[in-house]
């Protein structure tokens, strides 16, 4: 693995049937500061927990988000907001914080290329309003012409939480409506649950010839105790996230919390590993991993901007360059190991094509295909002449043509956990934490009314000093949900919160009306598409048996 997996601090006890929490999502952990406007969020809480573990069936704990970015290598959703056409208000407002390699999905999106969205949602309760903004972001981006997927997860549901398959199918069926409600267009989008689609299934069957158990142990904590259904969702899942290209590669987004990332990347490694061809970058015939490379490519810029015109940069004098100018590491060690033993040979950048899985006709074919300056070797293919892309889209048509996948690495985005209405984590089991998109609208209205804030103990210690809009849950439903796509709405509420404008009886009443009327609009749009369910081609009545 890339040598930076998450931390297990909780086991995975998959064998529990009788789910240890209760839970039926994920537990949220407080989140930092949600922008009120297109403004920097800053994650400056020193005093939180250094807890960061992303668990996708433990409680997924993160206490600082700028971990993410340092530790797992999600990058901050705010390099590529700019590329990202009339971007939703979860992307302004910072709730969506994170991505995985989301530029392709963003270029596709401008240049009207395919592209495609899923995500899958577990169906072990009711949906809530944090399921609400996985929803929203599918529909955002069927808006923008996705091919959009959304699936249940019901492998998952059965062997990682023991819900039966009655349960599951009623609790499959609530989360497809409000879907529905939402705005999904099913005539357009797939919904499919995984044991009943047979290519998931067979893509599943694929993609786990190329893991192994001890890898999943390390991602996931499994143990020889972690019962094998439960694996075997693990593998359907990798083929959820690479379903939307079985027909035609395309870049795809899989927009999740960031507990599901170790799936993430687990997928990307996958897609990678079935690939024909791996395309690297390379500065001799040997191979050199990606330190090395740097270093390579560290000496061949200081070298060839000294050398007269015409003249070759060779190993020898590459390892020469960095026994002087480079502290000595192991990398360094192998490096000018690797230099020394290739001697004359010249040092020159280059892309190369490593033979992953390729068949002999693919590879004489990409031989035939590669234009401009090349050189052929048994494992590999190098050219001088194309640039890092078009070599990976020509390894990909050569790929297609021969009967693989072809699949392009899929994409990920991240949004915030949503702190509870009661401070602390939302849980479902703690249904005063959380809305449920079924409760009861009046039950709604009062959850709110009931909720903790970021308010002072009196109204005149507000009025001095304003209330922490950042440390507020009652703030975070509107900038989530309530205030939509009015920016200005939720800017208003954060100003004159922070001033001392607003208090939090008036700022309450206003938000738990606006969740009332939220919930009740909701729920009747969720009559009005019920025929769009029957139509669907999903089936919610499992003929399974209970054992
Ligand atoms: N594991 C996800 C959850 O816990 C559900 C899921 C299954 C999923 N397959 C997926 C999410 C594919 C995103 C993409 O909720
Ligand atoms: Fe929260 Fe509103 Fe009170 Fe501000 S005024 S702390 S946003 S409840």
């Amino acid at each position: 693995m890339n040598g930076d997996e998450p931390s297990h601090e909780t086991e995975v006890s998959s064998d529990d049937h009788s789910s240890a929490s209760g839970e039926t999502w994920r537990e949220f952990d407080d989140s930092p500061p949600v922008r009120a406007d297109g403004g920097a969020a800053s994650d400056g809480d020193e005093t939180a927990s250094d807890e960061t573990t992303l668990d996708p069936w433990g409680s997924a704990t993160v206490s600082d988000y700028r971990k993410l970015f340092e530790e797992f290598g999600i990058e901050e959703f705010d390099e590529v907001l700019p590329e990202v056409p009339d971007p939703h208000y979860l992307m302004r407002r910072g709730v969506i914080f994170g991505h995985r390699d989301y530029r392709k999905v963003a270029d596709a999106m401008r240049n009207d290329d395919p592209f495609a969205v899923l995500s899958g949602f577990m169906p072990t309760g009711d949906p809530h309003i944090g399921h609400k903004l996985v929803f929203d972001e599918i529909i955002w981006h069927q808006e923008r012409g996705a091919d959009a997927y959304a699936l249940i997860a019901d492998l998952e549901a059965n062997s990682a939480r023991g819900m039966t398959w009655d349960e599951i199918d009623g609790h499959a069926r609530d989360y497809l409506l409000s879907l529905l409600a939402l705005g999904f267009d099913p005539e357009e989008g797939t919904l499919y649950r995984q044991s009943d689609d047979r290519k998931v299934q067979d893509l599943a069957f694929e993609l786990g010839a190329h893991a192994n158990f001890s890898e999943l142990e390390n991602i996931y904590g499994f143990s020889g105790e972690t019962n094998v259904s439960h694996m075997q969702s693990v593998v359907t899942q990798m083929a959820d996230i690479l379903y939307p290209q079985l027909e035609e590669p395309k870049p795809t987004v899989i927009p999740v919390g960031p507990d599901q990332d170790p799936h993430v990347r687990l997928a990307r490694d996958l897609a990678a590993r079935t690939q024909f061809f791996g395309v690297t970058k390379a500065y001799a015939s040997f191979e050199a991993d990606a330190e090395e490379r740097e270093l390579l490519a560290a000496a061949y810029a200081a070298l060839s901007e000294d050398a007269d015109e015409g003249e070759t940069v060779r190993c020898e004098d590459a390892a020469d360059w960095l026994t002087e100018e480079v502290a000595a590491d192991s990398a360094r060690t192998s490096a000018v190991r690797k230099l020394r033993e290739a001697g004359k040979e010249p040092l020159r950048p280059r892309v190369r094509f490593l033979d992953r899985n390729a068949t002999d006709d693919a590879f004489s074919a990409l031989i035939g295909a590669v234009e401009g300056e090349k050189r052929v070797f048994d494992e590999h293919i190098d050219s001088f002449d194309l640039a890092r892309e078009e070599a990976e889209s020509l390894a990909r048509e050569v790929e297609l043509d021969h009967g693989g996948y072809g699949f392009v690495m899929p994409s990920s985005i991240y949004h915030r956990f949503m702190t509870g209405l009661t401070g602390g984590k939302m849980s479902s089991s703690v249904p005063a934490s959380h809305i449920s998109l079924l409760d009861d609208p009046e039950d709604g209205y009062d959850k709110v009314k009931a909720a903790t804030t970021g308010g002072r103990e009196t109204a005149e210690r507000q009025r001095e000093l304003g209330g922490r809009a950042d440390e507020c849950p009652v703030y975070e439903l509107y900038a989530y949900l309530l205030a939509g796509d009015d920016d200005e709405f939720a800017k208003r509420v954060y100003d004159e919160c922070v001033g001392g404008e607003r208090l939090c009886g008036d700022c309450k009443e206003q938000a738990a009306q606006l969740m009332k009327e939220f919930l009740a609009d909701h729920q009747e749009k969720r009559e009005e598409v019920e025929h769009l369910l029957e139509a669907a081609d999903i089936d919610l009545d499992s003929d399974r048996k209970r054992n």
